[in-house]
């Protein structure tokens, strides 16, 4: 591997390896990279890809950003706030930069992911501590990109070359699998067709590719062998999902089942999920398998059809609901979790009312909100309407008030029952234990280190905001 060959060639290029035949020359220490993940569990996936090409090829993994000698932000364009947190820690690491250039040692400094690929080489102009640019569908390369900056060149890649990724990156050791614990990500499809008109991810991240079925049943086969139990199918758009197998069509419902026939894998999530994708094979799944989780995370956006149009939606409240209302009936213990926006260019108040007698329609077990971010290049931002940022905040916070009050609701209803949860982790105290309900709670209860992968029932005995308290039974 490339990277392999700069690292020795780094070591060879000590001083004291100077020439001299007699002694062997003493191995430079590896260098270690530290990756920081901003954004969406896509990007969790992207690093965890990233930190094994650039592992297997000599580098160690460091949780401590001080100690690094390779620093990869790995970044989220999705709202200005995100896409601005990058640019405070770039003036932190410059810091650390110059502190280890005064030791007379390097560091550095790739920012990878979606402000990699819609800024570009605006980057180094703002950033010049920056040495590498590396846009989402270019880590294949990754190690390859790596060596050249730390040879001292500028390096930028920001094309899409998706199918690429996905064949020729490593997959990852058992041990780094085992490393990361019994639940994981496994990305099946990437980019979206959809343009919604706040969004940047048609841009940042291409079009939609899927990967094949046989690719990702083999890296979900390597997986269960690590002893991952709890597999979540990742996808900007994970249910547009599509495969083919001599000639037949499937979509992410025939995945589901395929998945689900693995031994030793016992859990399957899946997101995000786009509305209009949700066919009746998928609903019926969750009817179906038993291992799949009775959770959905489906977004609506907004209430108002109006606002849903003028958002490139493709879809109404009436289909949203309709949806939601077979995933119930195939599996009446589902519970929905969704993402909404406020003070998109011309929401009145009458319909930001109407994004609020769905939440009450729905009765969500969690949820992710926003006020409206107008991002560059999208069409919502050249809208003439856009909504004063305190009428923006004052409607997150009536909307978040109401999500808030449903979803200690749903917690609190879970008090008394007996579910099953799987072990993920120790918990805080000794003797305590963290593991994940069925509707992807966490949920606090005592036992084992051994016990962690397993699945154990437990009495739900009390029940917060975010989590809930259970005994063994
Ligand atoms: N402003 C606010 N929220 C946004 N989201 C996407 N783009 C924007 C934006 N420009 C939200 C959507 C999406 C989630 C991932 O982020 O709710 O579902
Ligand atoms: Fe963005 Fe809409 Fe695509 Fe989701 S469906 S990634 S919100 S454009």
């Amino acid at each position: 591997m490339e990277m392999r060959d700069d690292t020795l060639a780094r070591s060879d290029a000590m001083p004291d390896a100077a020439g001299r035949g007699d002694i062997a020359p003493v191995p430079a220490p590896a260098r270690k990279v530290f990756v920081k993940t901003y954004g969406c569990q896509m990007n969790v996936y992207d690093s965890e890809r990233m930190e094994d090409a650039l592992t297997q090829g000599g580098y160690l993994k460091t949780g401590i950003i001080e100690e690094a000698d390779l620093i990869l932000l790995n970044t989220c364009h999705i709202r200005e706030k995100a896409a601005e947190k990058v640019y405070s820690e770039i003036g932190r690491i410059r810091k650390l930069k110059q502190e280890k250039a005064a030791r007379g040692e390097t560091l550095t400094l790739g920012v990878t992911g979606c402000v990699a690929q819609a800024e570009g080489e605006e980057i180094f102009r703002r950033a010049p501590a920056v040495d590498l640019i590396a846009g989402p569908q270019t880590y294949h390369d990754i190690a390859a990109m790596v060596a050249r900056a730390e040879g001292g060149e500028k390096v930028i890649e920001t094309e899409f070359a998706i199918e690429e990724k996905f064949a020729s990156l490593p997959a990852p050791t058992r041990q780094q699998t085992i490393a990361r614990g019994v639940a994981g990500f496994l990305t099946v499809q990437e980019g979206c067709d959809k343009f919604c008109t706040f969004c940047v991810v048609p841009y940042t991240r291409g079009a939609e590719v899927s990967r094949s079925a046989g690719q990702i049943l083999d890296e979900a086969r390597r997986m269960a062998d690590a002893g991952v139990r709890e597999i979540t199918l990742l996808g900007q758009n994970v249910n547009a999902w599509h495969g083919g197998e001599a000639g037949a069509a499937l979509r992410l419902g025939d995945l589901l089942h395929r998945l689900a026939d693995l031994d030793g894998i016992e859990r399957l999530r899946y997101t995000t999920s786009h509305p209009i994708d949700m066919d009746q094979g998928l609903i019926d799944a969750h009817g179906a398998i038993d291992k799949l989780m009775p959770y959905l995370h489906l977004p609506i956006q907004a209430g108002s059809d109006r606002v849903l149009k003028a958002m490139n939606r493709h879809h109404t409240k009436a289909l949203y609901l309709d949806v939601i209302e077979r995933m119930r009936r195939a599996r009446p213990d589902m519970a929905i979790s969704g993402d909404f926006i406020t003070g998109f260019p011309g929401e009145s108040e009458a319909e930001f009312e109407e994004t609020l007698d769905v939440v009450r329609a729905v009765r969500y077990a969690s949820a992710f909100s926003f006020k409206y971010s107008p991002r560059p290049g999208t069409p919502g931002a050249e809208l003439a309407d856009q909504v004063p940022e305190a009428v923006k905040a004052e409607r997150l916070a009536r909307l978040q008030a109401l999500l808030g009050e449903q979803q200690l609701a749903f917690n609190t209803a879970c008090i008394g029952k007996t579910i099953d949860i799987l072990i993920e982790k120790k918990g805080r105290h000794a003797g305590q234990l963290i593991g994940r309900s069925p509707w992807l709670q966490s949920v606090v209860t005592t036992g084992e280190v051994s016990e962690i992968g397993q699945t154990i029932a437990v009495n739900v005995t009390g029940a917060g905001p975010v989590s809930l308290m259970a005994q063994r039974v």
